[in-house]
């Protein structure tokens, strides 16, 4: 049995939320739900205890129940929390990080995996706020699922409609199915982020990397039981659950702790390693009647380093970030480096810091091109990838 914390949104598509629950209560599955201060203008709190059989919470400031579960326990004992409807003015605060509210409380209190089935208008659901919230919500790690299209309660036609009770359930399923951990037992390395090359103690030569894309796969490769090390350069992004982080700054001492992690079974690297590093003045550059000449030396190339390393992890693969002749520069640069597979993207417009990436999976078979996705489906969809290749017989 599974848990479910249903938080029903204030539109005319909560009366929807009873047959849902009707549904998951059908498969099996608990339901517990929070009811917002616009959804009981909708549905009343005794309908959803009925078909629930459970306490339904409206108010973030019940004291009694404060004292017997306080909100983030409840935030937390569910498996899975859903909002259903979730209207275009939840999704904004639940973008926004709001919590004025129990069940926006509750959203931003909870451990637990979110997913949100939007109902409103068509206009509103199609206005660019709500489309950057919705982009922020699955960045963030949301699932959001599309709303249906049709005819609306008020009268006009269009993207926006609650979808059907049973597609929301099978969606719910999906989001509760165990995720096979195809990589437990596993080592993967994955280096992310730029490296910092010092010219002087207060100035370094750096480049755009954010280090989401490495982040994301890092995480995906741990969320499917990889063990995994993830050499990071300086960046300010949280470390996924499950991996363990080696915070670095320079490209040498990047090289420095991807070779202690070694042995490994899967190497991916992200990480933008500056080409160059400076011979660092020892004090701060003063000006002078001359700018000073910076004399750079190459750094270490880690990836090519790695391929050719006598504990070579079975799977290598780069990344190749390209402005132009992506394909080409790619498939040249994997044969180059010695790799296995190179993953190719286009910098050329907002990928460095954006939240999508297109990229091609350049291997010694071909070239696939991937459609536009969120860095965090790009993360998954190499992931498993990455673990089709090491399960073949080597
Ligand atoms: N890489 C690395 N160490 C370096 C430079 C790059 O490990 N010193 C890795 C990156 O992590 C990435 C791949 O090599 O996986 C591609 O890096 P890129 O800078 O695009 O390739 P270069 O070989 O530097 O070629 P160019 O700059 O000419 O495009």
């Amino acid at each position: 049995m599974k848990r479910v914390l249903l938080i029903v949104g204030g539109g005319i598509a909560a009366y929807k939320a009873c047959e849902l629950i009707r549904l998951l209560r059908k498969r099996g599955h608990a339901v517990r739900c929070v009811l917002t201060e616009g959804g009981s203008h909708f549905v009343t709190p005794m309908t959803l205890a009925a078909l629930s059989e459970d306490k339904v919470y409206t108010s973030l400031w019940d004291l009694k129940d404060e004292a017997e579960m306080g909100h983030i326990q409840l935030s937390r004992e569910a498996d899975l929390v859903v909002v259903a409807p979730a209207t275009a003015d939840l999704l904004a605060r639940m973008a926004a990080g709001v919590a004025d509210d129990l069940a926006t409380t509750l959203l931003l209190a909870t451990d637990k995996p979110v997913l949100a089935a939007p109902a409103m208008n068509v206009r509103m659901w199609s206005h660019a706020a709500t489309q950057r919230n919705v982009a922020t919500l699955r960045g963030d790690g949301v699932t959001v699922l599309e709303p249906d299209e049709g005819a609306m309660a008020c009268g006009e036609y269009g993207a926006g409609r609650l979808p059907e009770p049973d597609a929301v359930a099978a969606a719910i399923d999906r989001a509760l199915a165990p995720v096979e951990r195809r990589l437990s037992g596993k080592h993967v390395l994955v280096t992310a982020g730029p490296t910092h090359e010092p010219i002087d103690p207060v100035r370094y030569l750096a480049n755009r990397s954010s280090g989401r894309q490495g982040f994301a796969i890092a995480g995906a490769l741990a969320d499917i039981g990889a063990r995994v090390t993830l050499v990071s350069g300086p960046v300010t992004l949280p470390t996924p659950s499950g991996v363990t982080r080696v915070d670095v700054e320079t490209a040498k001492q990047m090289a420095e702790a991807v070779e202690r992690a070694l042995p490994a079974d899967a190497a991916v690297m992200v990480a933008a390693v500056a080409d160059w590093r400076v011979d660092a003045a020892p004090q701060k550059v003063k000006k002078g009647s001359a700018p000073p000449a910076l004399v750079l030396t190459e750094n270490p190339d880690i990836l090519a380093g790695l391929a050719r390393h006598p504990s070579r992890p079975r799977l290598v693969v780069g990344f190749a970030a390209e402005t132009e002749q992506v394909l080409e520069y790619a498939a040249a640069k994997r044969v180059r480096k010695g790799v296995d597979w190179i993953v190719a993207n286009d910098v050329s417009g907002d990928v460095m810091g954006g939240d999508a990436n297109t990229v091609h999976l350049v291997t010694a078979n071909g070239i696939e091109s991937w459609e536009r996705l969120p860095k965090s489906t790009v993360a998954a969809r190499l992931a498993e990838r990455i673990a089709d290749a090491l399960e073949e017989p080597s």
